[in-house]
């Protein structure tokens, strides 16, 4: 009889197999038990019938609380309906450990309930599947590179210097002298693209974001690629390539996954498409409603996304209204009742969902029509852009004031900076941010100064410059974010194993 995991139960269907894992679900009908077993490759239900397995094992079966830890021998059978496609018959079961009554249940927990409770909570079937897209897409990323020929390098995280400005930096003692945490392995990547030509870099990052919004986090993975002579065009190209090479892969590996998620990917589908390219002059045209996509502005895109916003809740509200009517009318029985009863608890939390986001709807075209050119994207401005497109936007040649002190001036259009933002659709915002890197060293030198960075902290990035100077250019992804977006989430939080951001520290 063969050990197995249930993501291979294809290959013994009619055999016998002994799967291990734990107790997703249980629940019992007279001389029968039903358990959802769940092993980390997946979930199975398994049917322990007393008429099988005998007495003593059945009891055994029922001590099975949630979340306690078992091994299940039985039959492998097909079963469409079922999650995964099969069902265990048992012909035998052992109970290794009965777990304590278990904290997250079926019930609704509030967010911090639940992050308090991470260490267990990434059991729960979503958690899992986000986790696996996460796998998949880190994979998919190494996969992307190491086919190219490019090297993978470790940048330090004590670092003595800032890259992305000194606002969010984490400092800590480093024997007396002040050492800062790595907010990006960049400056790092440009001396190895000197040494190894094509590298990038897959590493923790940090921020000192004293902020709780959905997309930050005080501690997040980012890959860095940086590549000696290539120019913004180039990057731009490799950024599309690379999106869309690693989310393809998850849509064709991660199916099982996205519908745990009920992730509807028609938006994901649209990464096979080119992506928009456009400045950041004609993107602020855009978001102040100044020039039209397909015949219209953000500001008439917007209104009748609010419109029509308002006419769905109008409809869901008429459907609590009769509903109620019909329990009121005292013409149905008690299961009829507790159904309807249900309908209108989904209807009211749909109707408020809907509500928050006729809400926020005035705040956006609020922010669009009063943005100041000039200024740096907020997320709204963001989801007002990517809104008016269906697949990825990279806004590049943006103003030189809102970039990073690397960024290189566009010689044929003074004051912007070769700099590119990938955003993504469905108002998930920027996921990559990149550009072409400064080469002339009296201009680094005066952005350094203009930056109020220290000048001796740079010294040595800027030998880069003095031996065998090269145009390069690299860019840098936001792991959480990509995850985030290809699994729908709401917040960055439920993207990492154990999330870091303002105000969370633990477990
Ligand atoms: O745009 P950023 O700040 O760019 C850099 O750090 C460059 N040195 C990259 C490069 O050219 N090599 O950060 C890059 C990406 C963002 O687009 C975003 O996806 C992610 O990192 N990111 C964050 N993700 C989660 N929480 C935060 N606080 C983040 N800050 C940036
Ligand atoms: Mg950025």
């Amino acid at each position: 009889m063969q050990e197995t995991y249930i993501n291979q139960l294809s290959k013994f269907e009619n055999n016998e197999v002994v799967l291990k894992g734990w107790n997703a679900n249980r629940r019992d009908s007279k001389g029968l038990v039903f358990l959802t077993l769940r092993d980390g490759t997946g979930y199975v239900q398994c049917v322990v019938d007393v008429n099988i397995v005998g007495e003593q094992t059945f009891e055994e079966a029922k001590r099975l609380s949630l979340e306690s830890s078992f091994s299940v021998t039985g039959k492998v059978v097909k079963d469409e309906r079922q999650f995964g496609g099969y069902e265990i018959q048992a012909t035998a079961l052992t109970v290794i450990a009965v777990a304590e009554e278990y904290p997250i249940g079926k019930k609704e927990h509030g967010p911090d309930f639940l992050l308090n409770h991470r260490h267990l909570w990434l059991r729960s079937k979503r958690q899992w599947a986000i986790m696996r897209v996460r796998n998949t897409i880190i994979f998919a990323i190494h996969e992307f590179f190491q086919n190219k020929g490019f090297v993978q390098m470790d940048a330090p995280i004590f670092t003595g210097n800032a890259c992305e400005g000194t606002t969010n930096l984490f400092e800590t003692d480093y024997f007396g002298d002040p050492a800062y945490l790595s907010q990006s392995g960049q400056l790092y990547g440009e001396s190895m693209a000197m040494a190894q030509g094509l590298i990038y870099t897959f590493g923790p990052t940090f921020r000192a974001e004293k902020s709780k919004t959905r997309r930050h986090l005080t501690e997040f993975w980012m890959i860095e690629p940086e590549m000696a002579f290539y120019d913004l065009k180039m990057d731009m190209d490799l950024i599309e390539e690379f999106i869309r090479h690693v989310v393809s892969k998850v849509l064709d590996k991660c199916k099982i996954e996205l519908q745990t998620l009920e992730r509807d990917t028609t938006y994901l589908q649209k990464v096979l498409e080119p992506f928009i390219r456009m400045k950041y002059e004609e993107a602020v045209d855009i978001i102040k409603g100044e020039k039209t996509v397909n015949g219209k502005t953000t500001i008439q895109v917007l209104e009748e996304d609010l419109a029509a916003l308002k006419a769905e809740i109008a409809v869901k509200e008429k459907e609590i209204e009769e509903r109620e009517t019909k329990i009121t009318s005292g013409t149905l029985n008690k299961g009829e009742t507790n159904f309807n009863r249900n309908k209108i608890d989904t209807l009211k939390n749909e109707i408020a969902d809907l509500m928050e986001k006729t809400q926020n709807i005035p705040v956006w075209l609020n922010s669009a029509k009063n943005f100041e050119r000039g200024n740096d994207f907020g997320g709204s401005d963001e989801t007002v852009l990517t809104r008016m497109f269906g697949q990825p936007i990279m806004v590049y040649n943006w103003p030189q004031a809102v970039k990073a002190f690397y960024m290189k001036e566009d010689e044929t259009d003074k004051g912007y900076a070769k700099g590119v933002d990938l955003l993504a659709p469905e108002g998930y915002g920027e996921v990559v941010g990149g550009g072409e890197r400064e080469t002339d060293i009296e201009k680094l030198k005066q952005k350094i100064v203009e930056h109020d960075l220290p000048m001796e902290a740079f010294e040595w990035y800027l030998d880069l410059r003095k031996y065998g100077n090269v145009p390069h250019s690299g860019f840098g992804l936001g792991l959480e974010r990509l995850v985030t977006w290809t699994c729908g989430l709401q917040h960055v939080r439920e993207s990492i194993p154990f999330p870091r951001f303002y105000g969370r520290l633990t477990p």
